[in-house]
């Protein structure tokens, strides 16, 4: 049957996550009243307000805003696995994992295209070479941001932690840069051809600087 070719197959993950937003899912896995809860969300919701501003700076390049809003909501789902308890996390693996892990998650929730966003989001994205060499304890596979809406969120976590004193406040791109650096040069022109990219304020001064550290 030829028309059967043509046939609109539904997008599971907007299908998904129009029914379940991403705070009943993720109060699905965290009670409401726990730390954990109250690092996750405050985080999230920072990330994806500057997640929302980037892909506002690159309209030309045509971001989906309806996914950069949930997906950046969910990128951290799975930290609750890892050991981290000064962020309430009592799980047994390391705080690492924590990507894949949320990826695990969301695929068994149905939600792949999510559930990418959060094993590319740590770092500026790991790559299968740095993970064997550097023996880290995460599958072997590439997970390195790839579509825009990826990148974006990965490069919005960039600007802030979850340690409990700077939980609020954005950190500088000097400050990320030399958060950075210890991962080598390749990760730090990663990082500065976003700023560029996403046209993040003061991109030139960065640019410059690493130049300079070249
Ligand atoms: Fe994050």
């Amino acid at each position: 049957m030829p028309f059967m070719k043509n046939k609109i197959q539904p997008d599971k993950n907007v299908t998904l996550i129009s029914i379940m937003e991403p705070l009943e899912l993720i109060e699905k896995y965290y009670p409401k009243d726990s730390k954990a809860y109250h690092f996750l969300i405050k985080h999230s919701e920072l990330v994806t307000q500057k997640a929302l501003q980037i892909a506002a700076r690159v309209m030309d390049m045509n971001p989906d805003i309806a996914f950069i809003r949930s997906a950046s909501m969910l990128h951290d789902i799975g930290i609750f696995l890892t050991d981290d308890p000064r962020l309430g996390c009592f799980g047994d693996k390391p705080y690492l994992a924590h990507g894949y892990l949320g990826r695990e998650l969301l695929e068994k929730e149905g939600l792949e295209k999510y559930a990418l966003v959060c094993e590319r989001h740590v770092g500026v994205g790991i790559s299968l070479d740095d993970i064997v060499k550097n023996k880290l304890p995460l599958p072997q596979r590439d997970m390195l941001p790839i579509t825009l809406e990826e990148k974006i969120i990965c490069f919005a976590d960039k600007f802030y932690s979850k340690a409990k004193h700077s939980l609020l406040s954005e950190k500088t791109v000097p400050q990320i840069r030399g958060e950075i650096a210890p991962y080598g040069p390749e990760k730090l022109n990663q990082f500065d051809e976003w700023l560029v990219l996403f046209k993040e304020p003061c991109s030139e001064a960065s640019a410059s600087a690493s130049v300079a550290d070249s």
